[in-house]
């Protein structure tokens, strides 16, 4: 079904692995056409209830986009690319299931910006981060300068985004990029597992805060505050809600249903 990736489902959890180890995982328009379809099975595919993204080989999640791609490109063709790599991120962001990036190596351009548009980080002890795009002459197309400075302030965002310079997985970790560092051999357990301790909560739960907080965040407080309470008063009237208070006070694991 894909050329550029894998996808694997088993118990719940899909493991979508981007697959060019040849070329350091880059993102070429085919990987961003697979991935957003790949995002749009996740969001509608009951059966999925929460994603691993990862990158083929030990080197790289994904070492940017393709440059050689890049190189051809012009001015109206360089915004579309730019703007299906967004939409595709975005569709990620918003599927109502948590993502996480088990980065195992370079996670460079379009790779540290892909990582930044799942809901958690790990990264692997040997991954390396960066937006190296002046470089090149150009700047991040696919949501760098949008989530970098949310992730780990301004100040840090300039000085990574102007100087292109890489940073390792500790100070990815130190500066707020990923959640968590790994050994490298452990890094997809330890995803999965934390992955797991999510995708057992209630669902429509894990949906509602995975939407307050995509949607919130932009939003003024008083806006955002009467989002939450919206959320609130909705998952009131759900059997999940019954079932969790009922099974704490009775002292039994929950048996959420998702309705
Ligand atoms: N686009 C296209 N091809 C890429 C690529 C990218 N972003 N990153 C790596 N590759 C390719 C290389 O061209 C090489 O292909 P080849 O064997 O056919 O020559 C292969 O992947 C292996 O990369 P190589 O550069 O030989 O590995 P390395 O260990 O010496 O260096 C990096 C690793 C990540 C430091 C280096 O590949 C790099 O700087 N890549 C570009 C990173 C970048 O600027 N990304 C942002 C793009 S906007």
């Amino acid at each position: 079904m894909y050329s550029t990736l894998l996808f694997d489902l088993a118990d719940g959890i899909a493991r979508i692995t981007i697959n060019r180890p040849d070329k350091l995982n880059a993102l070429n328009a085919t990987v961003i056409g697979e991935l957003a379809q790949a995002a749009e099975r996740v969001e509608t595919d009951a059966e999925v209830r929460g994603v691993i993204l990862t990158g083929a080989g030990n080197k790289a999640f994904v070492a940017g986009a393709d440059i050689s791609e890049l190189a051809r490109q012009g001015p109206f063709d360089g915004k579309a690319r730019a703007l299906a790599g967004q939409q595709m991120m975005r569709r990620f962001e918003r599927c109502g299931k948590p993502v996480i990036a088990a980065v195992n190596g370079f996670a460079l351009g379009g790779g540290c910006e892909l990582a930044m548009a799942c809901h958690v980080r790990i990264a692997s002890e040997s991954a390396r981060f960066g937006q190296p795009e002046v470089k090149l002459g150009i700047g991040p197309g696919y949501g760098g300068t949008v989530r970098l400075p949310r992730l780990v302030g301004k100040g840090r965002a300039l000085e990574l985004l102007l100087t292109g310079a890489m940073i390792d997985a500790q100070e990815a970790w130190r500066i707020g990029l990923v959640n968590r560092v790994a050994p490298a051999d452990r890094l997809l357990d330890e995803t999965e597992s934390l992955l797991r301790s999510i995708v057992e909560q209630g669902p429509l739960a894990v949906r509602s805060v995975l939407e307050c907080v995509e949607t919130g965040y932009d939003l003024s407080v008083d806006q955002a505050l009467l989002l939450e309470a919206n959320h609130f008063g909705l998952l009131s009237a759900t059997a999940d809600m019954r079932e969790g208070a009922a099974a704490f006070l009775e002292k039994r694991k929950p048996a959420f249903s998702g309705q």
